[in-house]
């Protein structure tokens, strides 16, 4: 009646920014992430047949607010998906750097997802917990696998889910923080103002089809400098259609390390940066390239290392 998991962060090279079903977190589009080995979320999950509510505790403080309601409604799924008759006491330990636009709702879902089904001896092949991990957050559903991973848009609840599509292991990804105050709007509130812009919509999904074809081209032959130039415009492109739907997450200081990274790329590295909700920069680039270029970020930004990581595991 008693587990723990341990599940990983991964960052989007083709991002999911929209829902066609809310109720089933269903994107609009389908997805692809790398893993990173760097930074988790380790989760124990009870239960506990004295209990009368779930108990949540997040790096050992008791939560009670929005947050808690959201596991909740997470657990609530659980227990009806899987006829459990428990609630359960969920300790959860974040690893991973705050405000840094490190979507630690990925490594915290996917942790979950797994002790939760574990600890009452379910036992779910990785597409049926990816599908589960989904419910929490849709980034989730890729953290339940390492390496290079694709969600799958899908229909409905089982075939909307994600699956490792490369062991691709010689990438390292920087992580610059720009700015770690609290984020203005969440990534859930913000990608629901798109449905508010049909046209939008539509031609953000068009391109989305286009570049996660083209990326898996890419990552199928091996081809790092296509696979940076499409994850940077897509990532780009995203944060366009944002700003069209009215919210900036970008910063100047931003804008200033996506300039440092095309002269850097002008000199002969391969670096190509992306973001997410957030004014923080990620960097991918190989391994190889990792000492020539760190201290011209640090120079910039506080800079974290990160490699590629393995998917969810029981500890
Ligand atoms: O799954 P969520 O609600 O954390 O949304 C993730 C959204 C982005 O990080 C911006 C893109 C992505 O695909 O991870």
């Amino acid at each position: 009646m008693k587990h723990t998991a341990k599940a990983n962060v991964n960052i989007a090279l083709i991002k999911y920014w929209g829902k066609k079903n809310s109720e089933w977190n269903l994107p609009l589009t389908s997805s692809i992430s790398v893993t990173l080995d760097k930074f988790y979320t380790i989760t124990t999950v009870t239960y506990d047949n004295n209990l009368k509510e779930d108990i949540l505790y997040i790096d050992n403080n008791l939560i009670v607010d929005s947050e808690f309601l959201r596991v909740k409604n997470f657990m609530d799924k659980i227990r009806q998906l899987y006829n459990i008759p428990y609630y359960a006491k969920i300790e959860s330990m974040n690893y991973v750097p705050k405000k840094a636009g490190l979507a630690s709702s990925a490594s915290a879902f996917s942790a979950l997802a797994k002790a939760a089904t574990m600890a009452y001896n379910i036992n779910l092949s990785d597409k049926e917990l990816s599908s589960l991990a989904r419910l929490g957050s849709g980034s989730a559903s890729r953290s339940i696998y390492g390496g290079i991973v694709k969600w799958h848009e899908g229909f409905d609840h089982l075939s909307s889910y994600a699956e490792q599509i490369s062991t691709i292991d010689d990438l390292a990804i920087l992580i610059c923080l720009v700015d770690t105050s609290e984020k203005k709007i969440n990534s859930r509130d913000a990608m629901n103002t798109l449905n508010k812009y049909p046209k939008l919509k539509k031609e953000w999904i068009l391109n989305t089809k286009d570049a996660l074809e083209s990326m898996e081209q890419a990552i199928f032959e091996n081809d790092f400098e296509s696979m940076g130039y499409i994850l940077e415009s897509h990532a780009k492109l995203m944060h366009y259609v944002i700003q069209e739907t009215g919210i900036t997450y970008l910063n100047h200081k931003s804008f200033e390390i996506i300039d440092l990274t095309e002269k850097i790329r002008n000199e002969g590295i391969p670096v190509f940066a992306t973001m997410d909700a957030g004014p923080n920069i990620k960097i991918i680039t190989k391994k190889e390239y990792i000492q020539k270029i760190i201290s011209r970020y640090e120079k910039h930004a506080t800079t974290l290392v990160s490699f590629v990581g393995k998917g969810v595991e029981s500890i």
